[in-house]
């Protein structure tokens, strides 16, 4: 079978390496939309337009399932693409149901944050979902449209990365935090940097792992074949990616899997 992901750059690769470890013999195709990045400062009518492009694109280059590893795209666009198209198409939800859970097993007084981009934190999706399970009113939220950017220029820990979290995450009120939702798939590359900002025992969530289970679930009951090897294609917007952009999207890759 064939597998297409896509993301706005290389958040979606967190994904990537989650399913790769579930289904190792399969081919992929990710597709960066990097020279779009990033989507969370788009209108929503230009992240359904972008998102259409690269499903579309991957669906045509013969992948069976598409995943939208993007929580900014999956909440704008995934309804409606699911409308428009009858391949199966999975999104990326922000693991607001595990950290509400090990909060009720862990116990303690800490509260949660989801950080997001500006889009998925405004989006009414994410309030529904919040709205739903927070019955002890523990969740809050951030957003910090500014971090894709660095994750693409593979600045994951300089100065002026740090510069930006102390103004953003420097106050001490983000000390109570101790449980942090990466609501976006970006944001996955920075737990190290992020974990000094929250509680000393902060522990950090995202959905990666979650959305792999549900696409390995989609392929085995429709019953796809396996390809019996792995192969990895990579797209950047539209445009097969460089030899620089590749070795950049294995390098990330190799990071992930060190984790
Ligand atoms: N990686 C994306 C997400 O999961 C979006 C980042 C962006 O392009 O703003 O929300």
């Amino acid at each position: 079978m064939k597998i297409g992901l896509f993301d706005s750059g290389i958040g979606g690769l967190t994904v990537l390496a989650q399913i790769m470890k579930l289904m190792p013999e399969e081919e992929y195709i990710y597709y960066a939309d990097s020279d779009n990045c990033p989507y969370g400062i788009k209108t929503k009518e230009e992240i359904y337009a972008l998102s259409k492009k690269a499903v579309v694109f991957l669906k045509e280059k013969g992948c069976d399932i598409v995943c939208i590893a993007c929580n900014t795209a999956t909440s704008v666009a995934a309804a409606r693409l699911r409308e428009e198209y009858d391949f199966p198409i999975v999104g990326v939800e922000p693991a607001v149901k595990p950290a509400i859970d090990h909060m009720a097993t862990d116990g303690g007084n800490g509260r949660i944050l989801v950080i997001a981009t500006p889009m998925t934190v405004n989006q009414k999706k994410l309030h529904d979902l919040i709205d739903r399970l927070d019955e002890e009113h523990l969740v809050d939220m951030k957003a910090l449209g500014n971090l894709p950017g660095y994750a693409e220029k593979g600045d994951f820990d300089s100065p002026s990365l740090y510069k930006y979290f102390d103004r953003e995450l420097g106050d001490e009120k983000y000390k109570k935090y101790t449980k942090v939702v990466l609501g976006c798939t970006h944001f996955i590359h920075y737990t190290e940097a992020l974990s000094k900002y929250f509680s000393d025992d902060v522990e950090f969530l995202d959905g990666a792992e979650g959305t792999a289970r549900n696409i390995r679930n989609i392929c085995s009951r429709a019953g796809l074949e396996t390809a019996g090897h792995l192969s990895i294609e990579f797209y950047r917007s539209g445009h097969e990616a460089s030899e620089e952009n590749v070795s950049f999207y294995r390098m990330i890759l190799d990071r992930l899997s060190k984790k």
